[in-house]
């Protein structure tokens, strides 16, 4: 797979009108490619502003398939294709107690903390603290106040707020991080880009009762993780 191209920085033009048909063209999009079947994560992406966790310099191409810039030592906000790959397999719902290794803009936090609702929980740890306050920002900015902020690295996990039903790593590691697999609940699904002869490949891995199963889903491309787990 090559590397992401990404747009020019730019003066932000786009009116509200303008993002909110974007959103939704792109939510059409996500559901006629395959990516996004289940309803509760349509609504969230429905809902969630992209465009409010973007950098000024980027703001207009918040709903463009690329991976756009954060404060920080290599930090991104994902495509938009990427949060339902990686919540749909996770089977992420109503309830559930999330963890998210690779906070960036707070999005995919956003996004996590409307599907699983206010019976679940979502928590995000970022390693860079220029990412870690400029997605504080946005969450409080956008009133996702609840959302647990750890700024810390997410290879270890967060073990107070263990066991985890779901947990999705949005950097790229050579092998998926014991801590994290300890932390996930029996039944637990975790989802992470894993490095494998020279190409990321996204993993599924459930925790049954007799060890874990993986399961490939497609080939992607991600940060590499950084930390005591880095790749
Ligand atoms: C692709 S970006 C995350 C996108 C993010 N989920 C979003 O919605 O904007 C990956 C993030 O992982 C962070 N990261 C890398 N290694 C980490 C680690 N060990 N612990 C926590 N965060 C880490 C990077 O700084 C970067 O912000």
């Amino acid at each position: 797979m090559r590397g992401w191209i990404i747009p020019p920085p730019k003066e932000p033009t786009k009116s509200p009108e303008e993002f909110e048909r974007e959103r939704t063209a792109k939510v059409r999009w996500l559901v006629g490619h395959g990516y996004l079947k289940s309803e509760r994560i349509r609504q969230a992406l429905l809902k969630v502003p992209r465009e409010d966790f973007i950098p000024d310099a980027y703001r207009d191409y918040a709903y463009l398939e690329v991976p756009l810039p954060l404060p920080g030592e290599r930090a991104t906000i994902s495509c938009p294709h990427s949060y339902p790959l990686f919540y749909e397999p996770l089977g992420l719902d109503q309830g559930h107690c999330f963890l998210e290794v690779g906070l960036g803009s707070g999005y995919g936090a956003a996004v996590a903390r409307e599907i699983v609702g206010p019976e679940g929980l979502v928590v995000s740890v970022e390693i860079d603290p220029l990412t870690f306050e400029f997605a504080k920002r946005n969450l409080d900015t956008a009133g996702y106040r609840d959302v647990i902020l750890v700024k810390g690295d997410g290879g270890l996990g967060y073990p107070p707020l263990s066991p985890y039903d779901r947990i999705s790593v949005t950097a790229a590691c050579t092998d998926i991080p014991s801590p994290l697999i300890e932390q996930l609940v029996a039944g637990g699904r975790l989802i992470a880009p894993v490095l494998k002869d020279g190409a990321q490949l996204l993993i599924c891995l459930e925790k049954g009762t007799k060890g874990v199963q993986r399961r490939i889903i497609c080939e992607v491309l991600y940060v590499s993780l950084r930390g005591v787990y880095s790749s």
